[in-house]
């Protein structure tokens, strides 16, 4: 039996089933996802019991792994290291973290719209992440349509974006959710980074926006002219429209398009109930000026 596909929205958000992902997939599968994929930019499969190992396995279909975590291992270590990135609110040694730890301080940013690893210089193309544990209350995952959201702005605006080039920071959407005290070695690991502000989707053919919380300033403008535009930019996106809301079931693994979608985490008893993911990361193939064919200066 081939997979079964119920769209959430008509050009956003599936559900698919009749598919086991702790199973090697025929090639039918396997491009029949990959199609979904381009097409909705947020798949949610239900019902799978995934190991690490599997989760990894059906990543790695879609590209390279990013094994290089943003906080410095050593400064604030958490349950996983290397492809996985712990997106619960247990600490190293497994119990619900503390209220003033640093894993919490620095995890209260995924509050805000953003887009994984834009603040990389080779960003990522999706990002895979399973529940073990979800919150009883609270605790979704909400998701935007920076295509949809595109293909609404008025000519006028499409215009004044294109070949906009934007500077990405982890410090830009950190200082807005509070977290200051990044360690020398990590601001030394990630200085902002140019992204295009429109960009294509290759295997879609569709534009997108591509903004974010660490989005910051926009070369060629004041920063505050940039800044008041990136805000525009994302109240538009995040109209509820363009809005996928998703309510975690356990032992459900989602994947979404880092390049053409936004997500936030909706608040939940962090500090009494457990919610246990775990995320994988896939790398992007080239910076997205890049792609676009801006010429961008070498990093330093
Ligand atoms: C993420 C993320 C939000 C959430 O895993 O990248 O932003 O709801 N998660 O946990
Ligand atoms: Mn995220």
């Amino acid at each position: 039996m081939s997979i079964s596909i119920y769209p959430v929205m008509p050009d956003f958000a599936a559900e698919i089933g009749d598919v086991d992902l702790s199973k090697p997939l025929s090639p039918a599968d396997e491009s029949a996802i990959k199609d979904a994929f381009w097409k909705y930019a947020v798949l949610v499969f239900p019902q799978q019991t995934l190991t690490p190992e599997q989760q990894l396995g059906f990543a790695q279909l879609f590209g390279p792994i990013e094994n290089e975590r943003t906080l410095d291992p050593k400064a604030t270590p958490t349950r996983y290291t290397g492809a996985f990135a712990d997106i619960s609110n247990l600490a190293a040694d497994g119990k619900i973290w503390g209220e003033s730890s640093r894993q919490r301080m620095y995890k209260a940013g995924n509050k805000l719209w953003h887009t994984d690893s834009s603040f990389k210089r080779l960003p990522s193309i999706c990002s895979l992440l399973y529940a073990e544990k979800v919150a009883p209350i609270g605790g979704r995952t909400e998701f935007a349509d920076q295509r949809a959201a595109y293909d609404a702005l008025p000519d006028a605006m499409k215009k004044k974006l294109l070949g906009l080039v934007v500077e990405h920071w982890i410090a830009t959407s950190r200082r807005r959710s509070g977290f200051m005290d990044f360690t020398e070695e990590e601001q030394k690991r990630l200085p902002p980074v140019p992204q295009v502000l429109v960009r294509t989707i290759p295997q879609s053919g569709r534009k997108s926006l591509y903004v974010a919380s660490h989005a910051g300033r926009i070369w060629g403008m004041s920063d505050p002219e940039g800044r008041a535009l990136i805000d525009e930019l994302i109240a538009h996106v995040t109209q509820p429209q363009f809005i996928y809301r998703h309510r975690w079931r356990p032992h459900e693994l989602v994947m979404w398009d880092n390049r053409c979608t936004m997500h936030r985490g909706t608040d939940f008893d962090d500090l009494r109930a457990v919610r246990d993911m775990r995320r994988v990361t896939v790398s992007d193939v080239a910076n997205s000026c890049e792609q676009e064919g801006i010429a961008i200066p070498a990093p330093m």
